[in-house]
């Protein structure tokens, strides 16, 4: 799988250097290009974004330039996303279909955004990843990066994307709490059934408190068929 980052501030991805995702990097199963879209500026003094016609507050990256570092990138099968807060919040369902591409093009917007001209004529999908406004594209974008690349085959195995939290075998619902040693914490011991060795047991046991889980932190995640169904399981 590979990105292509369109950014003004590449130095901020150095993040994605560390942990999971830059593992996957050094094997490359990823692979992360940072374009700095100010190398595509038109005058010496490397300007990207001018004032808005009209008026208005801030400045907007200018379009010929956002085309430029695009067109140095693109290819027939890309598929380029622009994060914004005016796209679509992005979910688990999303990031799974994201993840069937080889080549994805992160456009990253900075100041009061782009020019809507080169926007019409580049971008495929707009993606929020809240509705809550950041500073930049940069943080939406390694968002998107981490957790499309989970999805990659070898990133992570194969178990930790099918147990955990809006997996098909969680049925979208979020995952049941999970215990590791000490048995005994601050007078808190790890749930009998855990460790009773009966496997049927501790998969009726992990369901029901998927369910629950749901049912206190997410309702609004659950049918009403699920939601008697936890309620049943709370009393
Ligand atoms: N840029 C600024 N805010 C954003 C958001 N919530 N999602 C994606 N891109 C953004």
């Amino acid at each position: 799988m590979k990105f292509d980052v369109l950014t003004l501030f590449p130095e901020m991805f150095e993040t994605l250097k560390s942990s999971i995702i830059g593992k996957a990097k050094e094997r490359n199963l990823i692979d992360i290009n940072l374009v700095n879209i100010r190398d595509f500026s038109k005058d010496k003094h490397k300007h990207v974004d001018d004032t808005p016609y009209g008026g208005g507050a801030g400045m907007l990256m200018m379009p010929d330039v956002v085309y430029d570092a695009y067109n140095s990138v693109k290819t027939d099968d890309a598929k380029v996303i622009y994060l914004s807060p005016k796209g679509k919040v992005l979910n688990q369902n999303k990031v799974k279909e994201f993840a069937k591409y080889e080549h994805l093009i992160l456009l990253c917007g900075h100041y009061e955004g782009i020019d809507q001209r080169v926007l019409d004529e580049i971008v495929d999908e707009e993606v929020s990843i809240g509705d809550y406004v950041l500073t930049g594209g940069e943080i939406p974008a390694m968002v998107l990066i981490d957790t499309v690349s989970r999805y990659v085959d070898g990133v992570l195995s194969e178990d930790s994307v099918k147990e955990e939290s809006f997996s098909e075998k969680q049925q979208n619902l979020l995952e049941y709490p999970a215990y590791t040693r000490p048995l005994e914490f601050r007078g808190k011991k790890v749930p009998e059934v855990l460790t009773s060795g009966n496997h049927k047991e501790i998969e009726k046991w992990r369901k029901e408190q998927s369910l629950i889980t749901t049912y206190k932190k997410r309702p609004e995640l659950l049918n009403d068929e699920q939601k008697l169904e936890a309620e049943k399981l709370i009393k």
